[in-house]
């Protein structure tokens, strides 16, 4: 990844410039934020409505499957109505390998009459918004159709315009506006001129301003965006939802993403250090250049440390005018700290720092981040880092931050991913597209590992006007813009190419599509696997032969009560690893609980199945789950009772926007694990205490204010990382239970609802652990809070080396954090007690349950 892109506390490291501010001549790159200052409007000036489109939006789009299909075509010459996507297509040249597959710009400028493109146009009563910019988020909310994309306005057209003052030394530089993601359709004017554009709204991409550009004048920069209606399946966001970049050049420079840095041999005395470095010479002159690259140690927060700890050897470089060459350079750095997701391994990690010199002057400078980590995918025993087993405990997470909408916010992204870590998750799947780059700066940094993904659909339509209108003419561009993008991130180790796409059930001819974009994968980055999510192909299907890792959507377990499939994929691909894609798809609305309570590893949701159609939520006592998926429960038995099997990722981390199973009627999922505003659901607790055995903790549902529910069955659920518990009401035991094989809850499913104190003591191997007083009953309301004292005690016989004092062996990195909502008290150092007083709201139609605080330190 270019770096740096994140400074310490999350914002964006650039020089803040607004219009008007000079730009420094003398730096040979300059990349700097574009996020202020902007003016917005929806919809095109009256009149225009129609001259602008990308491509015609018939219902007649091939859905074709022949692999002859997929090749590129020459575009199409415009229909009845003109259309601008040959003046769009040139921006994915350089990354469309066969040259003569390559889009020519045409002659004309698009646009050139619409007002809304002209540099002189008042743009002074439109909006004036900074970026990231969701449009759709503010609403407001339709009543009518179903709510798969999250009942916001995100369809239509909204057009965003800026100034910018270029310093006259900008002349002869190159001058570059770079896009980290745009929600979609994206056409660029520079000045009233056409530059190009993209359409793809996940991706992130790059547009060439300089022939357009006037340095010393100010400028008008003006994007067009355009989203379909009918076009995902789930909240797609809208408008210039990530940040924006103004890069410059010399003439002579590191090309987009030009960095290729592999580690092919590493042990603990070296690591050897290979970095491809693409060097553009777009000045009318041939030139020798020097590439020369430090490499320096970053710390946690991604700043280099002291000096240098290696070179690598200078490469010298001849290019003839509008030449790019590629420096192969090489060296090692002794002793290498690797890069490996805690609790075991750290994050560490380096920054290659490439200087192109000729002669004695600099004429670039470009830092790539990467991390020195070994991994690979056994068939047999499942993922390896760094030669540590490390289970993938995985989420999906689709883009949107809640109530935030699409618009990238490092904050809420930063605690999306530490709540996840703190319930033990190491794994994210980008689910079913390319993330924000900060998504993966956050996981290099704290050390999670990515399974990063590149399309929904491929030719085959999921909905209308969804990305298989464009995947004909787009795929090879999005997909190696993806992978030159993410491809230094250590987080990275896996590649997606497709989630459920329709051409599993489409025979050779999906596999010929699915293995010409491994290819393409497999040529851009050869360390890592490519993989698909499948929920239907079968193990004698052609397309998961095509894949290097098999990644499986719910069919490990087994959809709609077939056999799970895991053994019959593993025996026919003996030498392919086999992974849990997506699990799950759980449903369930926090503190609410609906009674009866189903019996075993739970029941797919429906009427007198943990729903309550009238107020369209799911019983929360995490037993429920979409027809074609299972319990938290029955996953971790389909994964322990196949251990060859590398782990799974869980459908979904958080809840997001859009597709609101089971009730079509509501406006976002159910699925999360973690709510839309960040609370925790009794699931978080469930999966803690599966993926965070060394972890002491206990959790109780439902609360105990139930008024209405005297004298009936309550069953009483309790989450732990112990393996054995006692459950007392008013004193009273309930009776010890301890975890049978298989069995990841233990549940006392008769109780009889009386008013008064619920707790339970747990204990791990025969000793005590959290104990859960739950009370005072009777409170009815929300602002009603009730004190809930949690004792720890350890397990006697484990030495505690860990300073936060649990009862981890070895390297604990789950530190507990005192916050100001919880007050707590440590016996004398070396004590074996030690308690926290946490506090847990009691009312049935909002019911929170907060844990202390905890996160991991290294
Ligand atoms: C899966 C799909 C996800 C999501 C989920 C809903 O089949 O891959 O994108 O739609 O179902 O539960």
């Amino acid at each position: 990844m270019e770096g740096p892109q994140i400074r310490p506390g999350g914002a964006a490291l650039s020089l803040a410039v607004s219009a008007g501010l000079a730009l420094s001549a003398d730096l040979p790159r300059e990349r700097i934020s574009l996020d202020e200052n902007w003016r917005f409007t929806r919809g095109d000036p009256s009149g225009n409505q129609e001259s602008l489109l990308y491509d015609l939006r018939t219902a007649s789009v091939s859905n074709g499957e022949t692999g002859a299909e997929t090749n590129r075509a020459t575009p199409e010459p415009a229909k009845e109505v003109a259309v601008i996507k040959q003046w769009i297509l040139p921006t994915g040249n350089p990354f469309i390998k066969e040259a003569s597959h390559r889009f020519a710009r045409p002659e004309g400028n698009p646009g050139a009459d619409v007002v809304y493109a002209k540099s002189g146009f008042d743009d002074g009563s439109w909006q004036a918004i900074n970026l990231p910019h969701d449009w759709a988020i503010g609403g407001p909310f339709t009543a009518s159709g179903g709510g798969g994309m999250g009942r916001l306005p995100s369809a239509g057209v909204g057009w965003y315009r800026k100034k910018l003052a270029l310093p006259a030394s900008d002349a002869g530089r190159k001058i570059f506006l770079d896009v980290d993601g745009a929600m979609s359709y994206a056409s660029v004017w520079f000045n009233g001129q056409l530059v190009g554009g993209w359409p793809y709204g996940y991706a992130s991409w790059q547009v060439d301003v300089t022939p357009y550009a006037r340095p010393g004048e100010e400028n008008q920069l003006a994007i067009r965006l355009d989203n379909p209606p009918d076009s995902s399946r789930w909240y797609p966001g809208a408008g210039l939802y990530r940040n924006v970049w103004l890069v410059t050049t010399a003439p002579v420079h590191v090309g987009h993403w030009g960095t290729q840095l592999t580690t092919p041999a590493v042990s603990a005395s070296a690591a050897l250090i290979q970095l491809l470095v693409t060097v553009d010479n777009e000045s009318e002159r041939q030139v020798t250049v020097r590439v020369s690259t430090a490499l320096f140690r970053l710390d946690a927060e991604g700043h280099r440390v002291g000096a240098p700890v290696a070179n690598l050897v200078p490469v010298a470089l001849q290019l003839a005018p509008h030449d790019s060459s590629v420096a192969r350079c090489t060296g090692s750095i002794l002793r290498p700290q690797l890069w490996g997701p805690p609790p075991r391994e750290r994050p560490n990690r380096c920054e290659a720092l490439t200087t192109i010199w000729q002669d004695d002057t600099v004429l670039d400078e470009y830092a790539t981040r990467f991390g020195i980590r070994t991994f690979r995918f056994d068939a047999n025993e499942g993922f390896f880092i760094n030669g540590e087993h490390t289970e993938l405990k995985g989420v999906c997470l689709h883009h949107d931050l809640g109530a935030l909408g699409a618009a990238l916010n490092q904050r809420a992204l930063r605690r999306q991913l530490e709540t996840l870590r703190e319930m033990g998750c190491n794994a994210i799947r980008t689910s079913h597209n390319p993330p924000a780059p900060e998504l993966l700066e956050l996981a290099d940094q704290m050390g999670l590992l990515v399974m990063d993904e590149a399309f929904d659909v491929w030719m085959r339509k999921k909905t209308p006007l969804d990305f298989h209108l464009i995947f004909r003419d787009w795929h090879e561009q999005d997909l190696r813009a993806q992978l030159r993008r993410d491809r230094n991130c250590p987080s990275v180790i896996l590649w997606s190419i497709g989630n459920e796409v329709g051409e599993q059930v489409t025979g050779t001819n999906g596999a010929a599509l699915a293995r010409q974009l491994c290819d393409i994968v497999h040529e851009e980055d050869p360390t890592r696997p490519v993989t698909s999510a499948m929920n239907w192909a079968q193990p004698t299907n052609p397309l998961p032969a095509e894949l290097d890792v098999v990644g499986l959507n719910y069919q490990g377990t087994g959809i709609r009560g077939s056999p799970g499939r895991y053994p019959a994929f593993h025996e026919k691909f003996p030498g392919k690893c086999v992974f849990g894609s997506e699990t799950a798809s759980a449903l369930s609305s926090r503190g609410e609980y609906f009674f009866p309570v189903a019996a075993g590893y739970g029941a797919a949701v429906g009427t007198n199945s943990g729903e309550a159609p009238p107020v369209r939520q799911v019983s929360a006592y995490e037993l429920y789950y979409a027809a074609f998926g299972a319990s938290a429960d029955k996953v971790f038995a389909s994964q322990e009772k196949n251990p060859y099997v590398a782990g799974e990722f869980v459908w979904t981390g958080w809840d997001y926007l859009g597709e609101p199973t089971p009730f079509d009627t509501s406006r976002s999922s159910y699925s999360g694990i973690i709510d839309l505003a960040g609370f925790k659901k009794d699931r978080f607790y469930l999966y803690q205490a599966h993926w965070r055995p060394d972890y002491p903790m206990a959790h109780l549902l439902p609360h105990w204010t139930w008024p209405e529910r005297v004298g009936q069955v309550t069953p009483v659920h309790v989450f732990t990382s112990g393996d054995e518990a006692e459950l007392f009401l008013n004193g009273r035991s309930l009776g010890r239970r301890k975890k049978g094989p298989y069995e990841y809850r233990l549940r006392w499913d008769s109780v009889i609802y009386q008013p008064g104190t619920l707790k339970v003591v747990t204990y791990k191997q025969g000793k005590n652990g959290p104990r859960i007083p739950c009370g005072p009953p009777g409170r009815r309301h929300a602002s009603s809070w009730s004190r809930i004292g949690v004792t720890y005690e350890p397990m006697a016989g484990i030495s505690r080396s860990c300073p936060c004092a649990c009862w981890t062996r070895t390297a604990c990195l789950c530190h507990e954090r005192a916050t100001s909502s919880i007050s707590r008290s440590r016996g004398p150092a070396k004590s074996s007690r030690r308690t926290t007083v946490i506090q847990r709201v009691s009312n049935r139609s909002s019911h929170m349950t907060e844990r202390p605080s905890t996160d991991f330190a290294w």
